[in-house]
């Protein structure tokens, strides 16, 4: 059996800086109330025109990962993309990155995971690599919520929370047994399907069927969030894959030297750094910053924490993801 590792990271966001106060021209909100209850200021949107799209971003991305990485782009052998906001509704975006990196027919596969997308999309690389099938596997979330949210007062309890933007990471396969990704552990509960979800357009209900009905509340292709019950099932699941993540490799809380939780909310972060007792440099947020992009938010902070040499050989880095479907998962890593 093999090891992978993560031999290169890479991160984009488009350049618009949306702010608090800028929301609050459009809907009815504020900076005081966003901040208090999700500690965001500002996140990043797509401007019609600058030319990014959830595959465009994955592709800057792709390309500053596979040069950190320090290998040809010919070098990788499948593509794993995660995303909830695709560029079309189907081919998947991996066959865009497949394309535009100019990869022979390379395999690519698309993870419709979405907060926990880069953690799954992370186990299923690990998995090919592990198995000898594959040496070097590029991963990447990515997603374009601006493009779809509900920007009036009505959608503000989900449009304040979410940004665009892509990260990714080269996983190889480790000459070295002492580093590298020691496991990945998913779960999902689909009884909460609707509590976290788009209905549509979907084969259940396609366009035309909207168009005729012309919903004014309870939009099907507007995000729809039970905000309080993901809040607290978030920070329960959160917690446990942690724990079952470090029992698995008979480590302890007190052995993690980085978290990098999904950036979903401050507070969950905060009160799951609480809970591990873990000081305020074992933990990297950025939600700050960037808001909550779904599966682009662990690589993104995966790699801005990197870059700041907050990241060691040797040390043990814990990524943990939950999010809609329910889905959540962790990844234990010997850096
Ligand atoms: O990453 C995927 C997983 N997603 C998450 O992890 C999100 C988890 N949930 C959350 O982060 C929080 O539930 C939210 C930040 C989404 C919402 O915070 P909350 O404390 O649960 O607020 P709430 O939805 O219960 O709303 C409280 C009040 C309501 O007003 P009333 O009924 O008390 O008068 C809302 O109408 O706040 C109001 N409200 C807002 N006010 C100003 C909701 N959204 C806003 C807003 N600005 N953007």
């Amino acid at each position: 059996m093999f090891k992978s590792k993560i031999l290169g990271l890479g991160k984009y966001v488009p350049e618009n800086v949306v702010t608090n106060d800028d929301l609050s021209k459009m809907m009815d909100t504020s900076d005081e109330w966003i901040q208090e209850r999700t500690g965001i200021q500002e996140r990043r949107h797509i401007k019609k025109g600058d030319g990014n799209s959830t595959a465009i971003m994955g592709l800057k991305a792709a390309k500053q990962a596979i040069e950190r990485a320090n290998i040809n782009k010919d070098d990788i052998e499948l593509i794993v993309f995660a995303t909830l906001s695709p560029d079309y509704y189907f081919p998947g975006c991996g066959v865009q990155i497949q394309e535009g990196l100019g990869i022979k027919t390379c395999p690519a596969l698309d993870v419709r995971n979405q907060c926990s997308g880069f953690v799954y999309g992370i186990s299923v690389a690990d998995q090919y690599i592990k198995t000898g099938m594959y040496k070097n596997v590029l991963v990447i979330g990515s997603e374009n919520h601006s493009g779809g949210l509900d920007m009036t007062t009505r959608g503000r309890h989900v449009s304040v929370i979410f940004g665009d933007g892509a990260g990714a990471a080269v996983l190889s396969r480790s000459d070295d047994d002492s580093s590298g990704i020691l496991s990945t552990h998913l779960h999902s509960q689909g009884e909460y399907i609707d509590e976290l979800s788009l209905r549509g357009p979907s084969t259940e209900k396609w366009v035309p069927e909207i168009i005729a009905e012309d919903p004014q509340e309870d939009i099907p292709y507007y995000p729809k969030m039970n905000g309080q019950l993901v809040f607290k099932n978030a920070v329960v699941r959160f917690s446990e894959v942690i724990h079952e993540g470090l029992a698995h490799n008979q480590l302890k809380k007190e052995d993690i030297d980085m978290f990098i939780p999904h950036q979903a909310n401050l507070r969950i972060s905060q009160f799951i750094q609480s809970k591990l007792g873990l000081s305020d440099d074992k933990v990297y947020n950025n939600i700050q910053k960037y808001g909550n992009t779904t599966a682009a938010s662990i690589p993104i902070a995966l790699t801005e924490a990197w870059e700041k040499g907050k990241i060691k050989k040797g040390d043990l880095v814990v990524l943990a993801a939950f999010g809609s479907g329910f889905t959540w998962g962790s990844t234990i890593i010997r850096w």
